[in-house]
């Protein structure tokens, strides 16, 4: 079957590494007999340069028009003093939300041979597998009131943390389920000591939980998850939490597995399409030099094969790839142990091919 996927290489090393993963995208399809239609669309900065809008409405069409949405990162310096509503990071909160596309799937597993890269303790790595839900269209990055404002005489910013239940049933029915795949223990992040957005949160996750009685639940206020995950990280299996803390605690388990540049996401909404995308962003110190690691956007085209396209046969030759280039000793410099040889995004990209 041929799968229309809206493609969004935006900014800074995206170009780069969109590349990569189309061509792998392609090759992997078909030796499985899968024909992709790719429509690329403007988004982020280059978006805004090209209309004076970080998502035109063309690129929210061909985006609602398609099966999957594959993004690369958005943002740059140049773009970092405009008003919040033509910064590209503002696109990508638009885009994430005109889909729909309310949880945020974010898997951190350590690849024993990568763990050395990171600057924690073997032991403590060894083994870990755990997968990060957040709920990605509400809470503080959406709610109103928001803004700047006056207060005693001096300037004052605002922004509100705020669910309603059926934005924390929603998203709490994706992690139990997504447990469920997994070894069946959820947790859920919250500060519930201290915010009433919590509470609430805390009640209808407990309550949603009484549907899975096979997955056990536990809750967890986020300043000792953030603690956990670098002490006893191998604790966890299945988290879920708010678009903030999950934000902060995705990019701190994806420090456990040595790089940024490893780590695929999954945006998936109960309608349309889902948006695939790496965790990370559009790295501009490192961007037009060929040393960005595609990887990250290689296993978000597994990940869109598997969890947008229903095509787990294109996702398991992608993983296998990457997993056999990680096992040749091939690294890009991001995952590279100290003098270690490396290579470019180019040449990952034609090892991937051969692998
Ligand atoms: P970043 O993820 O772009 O970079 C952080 C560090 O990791 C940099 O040193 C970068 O060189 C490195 N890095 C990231 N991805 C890499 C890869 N694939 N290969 C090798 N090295 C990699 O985050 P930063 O620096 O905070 O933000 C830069 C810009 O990206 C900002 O404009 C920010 O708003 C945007 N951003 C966009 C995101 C997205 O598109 N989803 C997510 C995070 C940031
Ligand atoms: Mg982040």
């Amino acid at each position: 079957a041929a799968h229309r996927v809206t493609v969004l290489p935006g900014d800074g090393i995206g170009p780069e590494i969109t590349a990569v993963a189309l061509s792998v995208l392609e090759a992997a399809g078909q030796a499985e007999g899968e024909t992709f239609t790719f429509t690329e669309a403007l988004i982020g900065g280059a978006a805004y340069d090209a209309t004076g809008d970080p998502y035109p409405d063309a690129t929210y069409r061909a985006c609602a028009d398609s099966d999957a949405v594959l993004l690369a990162a958005i943002g740059g310096y140049k773009w970092d003093s405009l008003p919040s509503a033509s910064k590209p990071e503002t696109g990508l909160l638009r885009l994430r939300s005109s889909l729909n596309a309310f949880a945020n799937l974010r898997p951190a597993k350590v690849i024993p041979d990568l763990a050395d890269a990171s600057s924690l303790k073997r032991e403590v790595l060894e083994g870990v597998d755990l997968l990060i839900v957040r709920e990605l269209v509400g809470g503080i990055y959406f709610g109103q009131p928001r803004g700047f404002g006056e207060r005693d005489g001096e300037k004052v910013g605002f922004s509100t943390d705020i669910y309603s239940e059926s934005e924390v049933e929603r998203i709490a029915h994706v992690a139990f389920k997504a447990a469920r795949t997994r070894s069946r223990r959820l947790t859920s992040v919250d500060k519930a000591n201290v915010l009433e957005v919590s509470q609430l949160w805390r009640e209808v996750v407990t309550r949603v939980g009484a549907e899975y009685p096979d997955v056990e639940l536990s809750h967890m206020y986020v300043d000792n998850a953030a603690m956990q995950l670098i002490r006893n990280p191998r604790s966890f299996d299945t988290l879920v939490t708010s678009n903030l803390f999950g934000d902060i605690l995705s990019d701190e388990a994806a420090m456990l597995t040595g790089s940024l540049g490893m780590l695929p996401s999954a945006s998936i909404s109960n309608d349309g399409p889902g948006v695939f995308e790496p965790v990370h962003g559009s790295a501009p110190d490192i961007a037009g030099q060929d040393k960005a690691n595609p990887l990250a956007m290689v296993l978000s085209a597994a990940l869109m094969c598997r969890h947008g396209l229903g095509i787990p046969a294109v996702a398991g030759r992608l993983e296998a790839a990457v997993a056999a280039v990680l096992a040749s000793g091939v690294r890009t410099g991001d995952i590279a142990q100290p003098g270690k040889q490396t290579i470019g995004c180019k040449a990952m990209g034609r090892a991937l091919l051969e692998a």
